[in-house]
């Protein structure tokens, strides 16, 4: 207890030091008296009781207090009687007055005289009957009587300055006076008492000195040797501080470089392809034969602007345009159709990063290790799951004895550097044989998921690229990835910018601010 009272202490600002002595000197003091005993000023004051009562060493009590008054209108009424009075006045020695002549014959402004009729007949001192005002014998009584609201009217008339605390009787009277318009002023004031905690008991009984702190060693005080004779009040460095939100890589940029850099590492070369790419690169390259459903118009955009791309050189035309025919001399049949040139010019938004795979083949010789990352577009409905464009890297290893266990190899080792341990169960591509699916084990959902496709490139895929060659090729989403990584169930919050998401989502591996 001791020892946190005295750390308590050590941390205490002059301001609280001095408030706290002042209380206890003077237990009733008000905020305004502590300003004046101790030098400070009301605002230091305020602030170093809050900080005391955050810390239970003092207790804050704030009282609100109405103080009531008259309006001029109120003063009016004060100074001549209430309107109703005004008529029982005239009643008491008439009986009976005619509504017509009542402002005439009591003095009474005619626009009060209906309010005037209505608190008559409220405090049943008349009676209205056929447009006659005619006092009732408890009207009688009051000629002679103040009611209550009168006289709290009186009370408040004689003590001008505002009334803070009334009588039961008079209460009822201010109720009263409450329900006309406009006669009442009420004023609220604020005022605040301080009360010692047994916590702030022992800290007096501890007792401390009140000397001026520093808090903070600055450069002058160094220069000056100011810092020998200086006493620094220690940090509460467990004090909740504002938290601010640093501005971040967004999660799925940190994954694109952390895959970036991860093939880098394995030595591999980065091509980035284009967005619009022909059919042919998409497709045909591929060895996707030419009613293959993913060409449907449901699952390709394809574009208007431009209509149709350039096909490549010639030979690599006529020979892809065989081996989907009749398999050339890869040593298959082929697809046994008519393959046609226009609907390989058709441009297209890319629907997946393989194409760029073929084309790097076409374009360079082995060895080649090749990665690529970038977008990819296809006719998805939007839901949890599916975006029309997504993220897709891909990976390309071309050479000499390249095989299937080399592809095995360097996936393994690809997810075991994103952090997953990977499992590989057979699949189907048009371009590749033999082929895989990917599927990376999740720990918290104890299961396995498929991540990505993969194998060797067909030889009716490299002959006609001119590559004699194995070659290993392998794909996947991002987007998943990042699902997995960041715990997120709905892919649309990749892309929403939600802000609260974004600041509060760990980057908790490949952070790079
Ligand atoms: N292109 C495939 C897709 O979009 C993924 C893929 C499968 C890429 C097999 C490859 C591969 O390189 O060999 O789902």
């Amino acid at each position: 207890m001791s020892e946190d009272i005295k750390k308590t202490i050590s941390e205490l600002h002059i301001y609280e030091k001095k408030l706290l002595k002042e209380l206890e000197a003077n237990p009733e003091a008000t905020p305004e008296e502590i300003a004046k005993n101790t030098g400070m000023d009301i605002k230091s004051v305020m602030s170093a009781a809050g900080s005391l009562a955050s810390k239970d060493i003092i207790e804050m009590h704030k009282d609100v207090e109405e103080i009531y008054s008259l309006t001029d209108d109120g003063k009016e009424y004060a100074e001549k009687g209430l309107p109703e009075r005004r008529i029982l006045n005239a009643l008491a020695n008439k009986d009976r007055i005619h509504m017509k002549d009542l402002s005439t014959e009591t003095g009474v402004d005619k626009k009060e005289t209906n309010i005037a009729i209505g608190w008559l007949r409220r405090k049943n001192w008349a009676n209205i009957d056929k447009g006659m005002v005619t006092i009732t014998d408890f009207g009688k009584d009051f000629a002679s009587k103040m009611d209550v609201d009168e006289e709290t009217l009186d009370y408040l008339k004689a003590n001008a300055d505002g009334v803070r605390l009334f009588t039961d009787d008079l209460l009822n009277g201010v109720k009263k006076l409450a329900g006309r318009k406009n006669i009442l002023n009420v004023k609220k004031e604020t005022s605040h008492s301080f009360k010692i905690l047994p916590k702030g008991e022992a800290i007096l009984e501890e007792g401390f000195i009140i000397k001026e702190q520093a808090t903070q060693l600055t450069h002058q005080h160094l220069k000056d040797g100011q810092w020998k004779d200086l006493e620094y009040r220690p940090y509460d460095i467990n004090a909740e501080a504002p938290v601010i939100f640093a501005g971040k890589k967004h999660p799925l940029r940190v994954i694109i470089d952390e895959i970036r850099d991860i093939f880098l590492d394995m030595g591999f070369v980065e091509d980035n392809g284009e967005y619009v790419e022909s059919a042919f690169w998409n497709f045909d390259s591929l060895f996707q034969p030419q009613d293959h459903a993913a060409r449907e118009m449901q699952d390709t955009f394809y574009l208007k602007n431009p209509l149709t791309c350039d096909l490549p050189d010639m030979d690599l035309v006529k020979l892809t345009a065989e081996t989907h025919e009749t398999g050339a001399d890869t040593g298959s049949i082929g697809w046994q159709y008519d393959w046609s040139e226009d609907i390989a010019r058709q441009s297209v938004l890319r629907t997946h990063t393989t194409g760029i795979s073929t084309k790097h083949l076409f374009e360079h010789e082995p060895p080649i290790k090749m990665f690529s990352v970038g977008r990819v577009f296809r006719r998805e409905t939007f839901d949890y799951k599916h975006l029309p464009e997504f993220h897709q890297v891909e990976g390309l290893v071309c050479g000499e004895g390249i095989s299937y266990q080399n592809l095995l190899g360097v996936l393994k080792e690809f997810y075991k550097k994103l952090g997953f341990e990977v499992r590989f169960r057979p699949a189907y591509f048009p371009y590749t044989y033999l082929s895989t699916e990917s599927e990376i084990y999740l720990e918290e959902k104890e299961s396995w998921i498929e991540l990505g496709g993969a194998g060797m490139f067909r030889p009716e895929v490299l002959k006609p690229l001119g590559i004699d060659q194995p070659a290993l090729a392998f794909g996947m989403g991002i987007e998943r990835l990042a699902m997995i990584r960041y715990d997120v169930e709905d892919i649309r919050m990749l892309y929403k910018s939600d802000i609260n998401w974004l600041r509060e989502v760990p980057l908790d591996k490949g952070v790079r601010l």
